[in-house]
């Protein structure tokens, strides 16, 4: 790593209507994605590069902090702005199990059969604050919007023929949706309308694998996602990721498809930085694999600005999952497969072949609230009410979380030996929170605790952070680090 700072060649243009700040991170980004500026190397202080160029500071400091966002740049090497180091960031493994301590449940193959599990409504029925994630706070919903919405689905004819893609008018909506919200250029040829993530990965699945091809999932992973690959016959390989994703250089060469989360990977909570984005697509360009980008959580983020889709950066390689599971309710059972037109045609002639549908009066209530913009209101209505959510966690165990800058999850790392004192001890005193390595499929690697904040009531919720606050703060005075 260089310490002198280097002083890349930029040049602003004043007479331009574009804002000098996106100039700015444009040209930063430019030299370092041509190579004039390379991992490692320092930048000049925002103060020094704010001169030379002959710009208010707050210029530098903003297309620093965008660039921050998008993961270009890295400020962990101490004092001054660095280049990342898109290889080399370090993992998130911490320490094996100290001997003695019990392998930590886990469903994966092979590993020791999973704890039986309270389901969410025994939970519910034991007055128990139910931190474990994947659920969302369902009872904010425009209630007059949605009796609409469904009073319109009952009024049209039942339909002796649906179209496997789904319904046209919604597959319009979504791929409007999709480039507003998403930036991605779609049309309804690209979009095809599933029951929800699993639907869309089965589908994909039953599709494009083989026997025995091997299908990479993400480890510490989606649960989900390895089972749905494996009931199609593939050999489901785990890859590793670390804070940031999707670890790309540890990638097998012979994968057929990839399974990733790079909204808010599951469970960690990182957010795949633009530069191992662009190193993950051209990975499989070169092995001829597809990416399955599942985009769950990229709806909600906080204080960071939006990374774009995968699949916008090359519809080829890429294909995208979404759903309406937790924005509005996983109930719903509405969700979308994005695809190129050529392997979105052979998805929905699997569909026919395995009479597998969509109801088609779900769609139309889903493709009114899109029409009306509905979906758009409670979206906004939904993003305060977890970031509200969101605070107070960070209120209580602010130090310790990590991975929530996005999504509805947030991960809390403790000492292997700890977590299941902590489990037991918080489920003990009414608060059922989730082991992270229930998302391993072999030998946990990360330890700690996921904790999902969206279905508990705000109130149920801060009662929760102090009893959790409380005893991992024991754990800490007992002479343990948490990280
Ligand atoms: C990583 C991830 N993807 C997707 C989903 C939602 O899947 P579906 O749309 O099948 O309900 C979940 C739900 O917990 C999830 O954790």
């Amino acid at each position: 790593m260089s310490c002198q700072p280097n002083d890349p060649p930029l040049r602003l243009d004043r007479s331009s209507t574009v804002p000098l700040t996106v100039q700015l991170s444009g040209g930063l980004r430019e030299a370092m994605s041509g190579g004039l500026l390379r991992p490692g190397e320092r930048l000049p202080s925002s103060r020094a590069l704010a001169a030379q160029l002959g710009v208010s500071r707050t210029v530098v400091t903003e297309a620093f902090q965008q660039l921050y966002a998008e993961g270009w740049l890295d400020g962990r090497h101490g004092s001054g702005t660095y280049v990342a180091e898109h290889g080399a960031l370090p993992s998130v493994s911490v320490p094996p199990n100290a001997p003695g301590t019990p392998a930590a449940p886990s469903d994966g193959p092979g590993a020791p059969a999973a704890e039986p599990r309270l389901s969410r409504a025994q939970a519910r029925r034991l007055g128990m604050v139910d931190l474990r994630p994947g659920a969302p706070w369902v009872r904010s919903h425009d209630e007059a919007a949605w009796r609409r919405a469904w009073r319109h689905a009952a009024s049209l004819p039942l339909d002796d023929d649906p179209d496997p893609r789904g319904l046209p008018r919604l597959r319009e909506a979504l791929a409007e949706h999709l480039r507003r919200t998403r930036g991605v250029r779609v049309g309804p040829e690209n979009v095809l309308v599933t029951r929800g993530t699993g639907n869309g990965l089965d589908l994909l699945a039953a599709t494009v694998l083989a026997r025995d091809d091997r299908a990479g999932i993400e480890e510490p992973g989606y649960q989900r996602a390895h089972d749905v690959l494996a009931s199609r016959g593939a050999e489901v390989v785990p890859c590793r990721v670390d804070h940031d994703g999707i670890v790309v250089d540890d990638l097998p060469f012979d994968l057929r498809l990839l399974y990733t989360t790079p909204a808010h990977q599951y469970p960690l909570g990182g957010r795949l930085p633009v530069p191992r984005r662009e190193r993950l697509l051209s990975w499989a360009r070169g092995r001829g694999a597809l990416v399955v980008e599942d985009d769950y959580d990229a709806e909600f983020r906080y204080d960071v600005a939006p990374l774009p889709a995968l699949y916008g950066m090359d519809p080829e390689r890429v294909v995208l999952l979404g759903t309406l599971s937790k924005t509005l309710s996983p109930d719903l059972g509405i969700g979308w497969l994005v695809a190129r037109p050529a392997l979105l045609e052979r998805v929905a002639e699997t569909r026919c072949r395995l009479s597998d549908r969509t109801g088609v009066p779900a769609q139309a209530a889903t493709a009114l609230l899109l029409e009306r913009g509905d979906l758009d209101r409670h979206l906004r209505r939904m993003r305060l009410e977890y970031a509200r959510r969101r605070r107070t966690l960070i209120e209580h165990l602010g130090p310790h979380l990590t991975g929530d800058t996005a999504g509805l999850h947030v991960m809390l790392p403790l000492p292997a030996e700890a977590v299941a004192r902590v489990v037991s001890e918080t489920a003990g005193r009414g608060v059922l929170v989730e082991d992270t390595s229930r998302a391993s499929h072999g030998e946990p690697t990360v330890h700690g605790l996921v904790l999902g904040y969206g279905a508990a009531h705000p109130a149920d919720l801060r009662r929760a952070c102090r009893i959790l606050a409380e005893v991992v703060g024991r754990e800490a005075d007992g002479g343990q680090e948490l990280r």
